[in-house]
């Protein structure tokens, strides 16, 4: 069913449920798995690929930032959640199942020891003023929390729904919130990208297309650059569309952010193309993650136009972008980071 025990173990659950639930689902579902989908249980998921193959398949699936605002207080029997990788996320659905569960409802976590289920299910029942039950399936745990009369205390979220200036970059605010890959640092690959586009005998691209965008830091650094160029943005992550939305109006630049699973729906092409590709699905790393990053900048390259990719040292671009393009020019290693430019002619 799933590479992933906790998740197909959770699915399984999901399978057999009778009740009006809610399931929260993240990156962990690869796009291309296959879930007879369950009449009874609403889905959200804050991934853009995710939501669009589960609603494809009959799930009432929603893409957002883990906006729960349409469930009524104390509605629902059971929310699910495999354990998610960054804390604030766990933290602000733990949080909303507090307000929108029934008392007597369960919240049912998924996951890993290493990947701190007892603690989360410990924290949940304190906020839950409820319950944990703890059960485990060979390496990986099943929590059920019961909420109590009264739920207490809030968890830490980071203050999740918030956009706010996290950094600075040229003269350029940079907003961005909870819920995305570094949303409150600057990557030191994108920085060292960023920083060659002021050196780059680049003639000013017309169109850039950001791809895997996040809050939009290659964009500002390319506005800086190119004032006048049209850039497309776009990512497959709610949360990092929110905050490039508005990096886009604070900076007034003239562009797009699209929502969308690796550019998958744009057609037009593309002068200049920016990418720090990911290289992780939930907690485990995916090599064909850069393959298809690069055969999308192919894609959408104008035949004169060429992509800029930065990755960890240890990822082998070299070798995949040359199933792709004629070209390829190493522009930078500092050991941590590689910095390439692919091109035809
Ligand atoms: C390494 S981060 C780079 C973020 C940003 N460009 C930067 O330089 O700071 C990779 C980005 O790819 C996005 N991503 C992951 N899978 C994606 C997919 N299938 N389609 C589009 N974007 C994806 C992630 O959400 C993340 O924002």
């Amino acid at each position: 069913m799933s590479h992933d025990n906790a998740l197909s173990l959770l699915l399984n659950i999901l399978k057999n449920e009778r009740e009006t639930s809610l399931w929260v689902a993240d990156e962990h579902i690869p796009d291309t798995l296959k879930i007879a989908a369950n009449p009874v249980v609403e889905v959200i998921s804050n991934r853009f690929d995710v939501a669009s193959s589960l609603a494809k398949q009959g799930w009432r699936a929603h893409f957002s930032d883990l906006d729960f605002s349409h469930l009524q207080d104390r509605s629902l029997t059971t929310l699910y959640l495999r354990l998610a990788k960054e804390r604030a996320v766990v933290n602000h659905v733990i949080n909303q199942a507090a307000r929108v569960l029934k008392t007597g409802g369960q919240l049912v976590i998924c996951g890993e020891k290493k990947q701190g289920i007892k603690n989360y299910a410990k924290q949940a029942a304190l906020c839950l003023a409820g319950k944990a039950n703890i059960k485990k399936r060979g390496n990986h745990y099943l929590a059920t929390i019961t909420r109590g009369q009264m739920p207490a205390a809030l968890l830490d979220d980071k203050r999740y729904s918030t956009l706010r200036i996290t950094q600075h970059y040229g003269n350029s605010e940079i907003i961005s919130k909870p819920g995305q890959f570094g949303w409150n640092k600057l990557d030191s690959g994108s920085v060292l990208l960023a920083e060659q586009l002021k050196q780059l005998p680049i003639e000013s691209p017309e169109t850039i297309l950001d791809l895997g965008c996040g809050y939009g830091f290659l964009s500002l650094a390319a506005h800086q650059q190119w004032p006048d160029a049209f850039i497309t943005a776009t990512d497959n992550n709610a949360a990092a569309l929110i905050s490039c939305r508005e990096n886009f109006k604070q900076q007034a630049i003239s562009g797009d952010v699209v929502a969308d699973n690796c550019a998958s729906n744009i057609t037009k092409k593309q002068s200049l193309i920016l990418c720090n590709p990911p290289f992780h699905q939930g907690f485990s790393l995916d090599s064909n993650l850069t393959e298809k990053f690069i055969a999308t900048a192919k894609r959408l390259c104008t035949p004169a136009g060429c992509a800029l990719f930065v990755v960890n040292a240890f990822i082998p671009l070299e070798r995949t972008a040359k199933n792709h393009f004629n070209r390829q020019q190493l522009l930078l290693n500092d050991g941590h980071f590689k910095l390439f430019r692919l091109f035809d002619v």
